[in-house]
């Protein structure tokens, strides 16, 4: 690609990653057909996919941006390392198969490469929700003749571990109360799926989550919210880019932080009747940034605004408060002249007026798309190398980007 702007026009914004998958999972809960709406194209859809199906469920895209997902009496509860190695997300499944067969077998998840991610709060969870776990040649083994609700303090609000005890808690004999739950609008989207499988949930989407187990659960057809990082990859590029677009879709209120954020950085964000209005004139000023679990500003949106800082108007200092080693695309945006020193978990980025093109390697989804979105701001023409994990996340990224008028050709 090559240094672009104004952008200029309409973007859709496609359902969440992050929430799709899990609801995925979700569906091996309930015997019989669910419906996913607006499911992207994304790899991480396709791995998910072929997750289930090695499972034994029947997983179609009947429309383009319809899954349904057939799922009969007899699963396999095992998650292969073939598949969880690929996408960390898989073991999204353990709390469902617990639910459904009283076991699962599990692979311990790879993923992105970004430091050590733990399950201990997945397990210390499910235990206190009577699951015995085993581990053995790379594989979890958890077993439980019932779950029983119980009252579950997480030491930190992970996103997987809420997310694995309550499709867990929705099965178990009694009351489960999640405290320090996880915040993120994909819990909500979750918890609203599972009511609607007859799940007795209260508290979605708040920090503390109450559920009484039920005996059973029905299919649904549900619609997944839009993708909140996504969108902020697109105000990320009109950043860097200038211009004036729209966001079809987009959800404002799901990126309160971000949208402040960006205000002080000098953009104008608001919402539209079909989405999400934005505007950036001149170049942007520098604001520190430091990330936290939702409402906070997002870890995912740490590389957009490191690739923004490092065109804006001043320094800024960026700190990471979720995951060690989410640093490693700083060397590649180094490389294309921009002035960053990384000490522990803090970048410190020294705007520059423009950047310098240069060829890169896209360490992972988010990383790949924000050097994308550097190219934006650089002189001369930047190539991104290892484009396929941009895929993993992203539908389309580049025509979409194109179509708004950044100079972008997909490799
Ligand atoms: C999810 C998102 C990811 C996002 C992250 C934080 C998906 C597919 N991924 O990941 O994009 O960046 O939320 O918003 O939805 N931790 C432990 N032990 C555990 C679980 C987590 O120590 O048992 C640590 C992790 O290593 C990390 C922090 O807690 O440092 C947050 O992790 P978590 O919220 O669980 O993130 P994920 O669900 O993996």
């Amino acid at each position: 690609m090559r240094g672009s702007g104004p952008l200029e026009g309409s973007v859709r914004v496609e359902g969440a990653k992050n929430s799709v998958l899990k609801l995925m999972a979700a569906s091996l809960m309930a015997d019989g057909r669910s419906v996913l709406r607006n499911v992207p194209h994304i790899v991480d859809v396709e791995i998910m996919s072929d997750l289930l199906t090695s499972m034994g469920a029947n997983v179609r895209r009947t429309e383009d941006h319809v899954l349904t997902i057939d799922v009969g009496p007899d699963l396999i509860a095992e998650a292969p390392y073939e598949l969880v190695e690929q996408m960390r997300a898989s073991i999204a499944v353990l709390g469902p198969l617990l639910a459904r067969a009283g076991f699962a077998r599990v692979a311990l998840p790879g993923g992105d490469n970004f430091g050590p991610r733990p399950i201990d709060m997945h397990i210390a969870g499910l235990e206190a929700l009577g699951v015995e776990f085993h581990s053995a040649h790379g594989y979890i083994e958890a077993r439980c003749d019932q779950l029983t609700g119980n009252r579950v303090v997480l030491e930190f609000p992970s996103v997987g571990a809420t997310e694995n005890l309550l499709m867990a808690a929705v099965r178990a004999k009694g009351t489960t109360v999640i405290d320090n739950a996880a915040r993120e609008p994909e819990i909500a989207d979750l918890c609203a799926f599972l009511v609607r499988m007859g799940a007795r949930i209260v508290g979605g989407g708040t920090s503390s989550i109450e559920i009484e187990g039920v005996d059973e659960l029905s299919p649904v057809d549900h619609t997944v919210i839009p993708d909140r990082i996504e969108a902020g990859t697109f105000l990320a590029a009109l950043g860097v880019a200038g211009g004036e677009i729209t966001l079809e879709g987009a959800r404002a209120d799901h990126m309160d932080m971000l949208i402040r954020k960006l205000g002080d950085m000098g953009m104008r964000v608001s919402p539209s009747s079909d989405g999400v209005w934005a505007q950036s004139k001149g170049r942007i000023r520098a604001a520190d940034v430091s990330t936290l679990p939702y409402p906070g500003i997002a870890t995912d949106y740490k590389p957009f605004f490191v690739a923004m800082l490092a065109v804006a108007e001043g320094v800024g200092i960026v700190t990471e408060n979720l995951f060690s080693g989410r640093f490693r695309y700083v060397d590649e945006l180094v490389r294309m002249g921009a002035d960053i020193r990384t000490e522990g978990h803090h970048a410190v980025v020294r705007g520059r007026p423009r950047l310098s093109g240069a060829p890169v390697r896209a360490p992972d989804i988010r990383a790949g798309a924000a050097l994308v979105v550097a190219g934006l701001g650089a002189d001369g023409e930047t190539t991104v190398m290892d484009a396929h994990h941009i895929a993993r996340g992203y539908e389309h990224f580049a025509d979409k980007l194109a179509a708004v008028g950044a100079h972008v050709t997909p490799s």
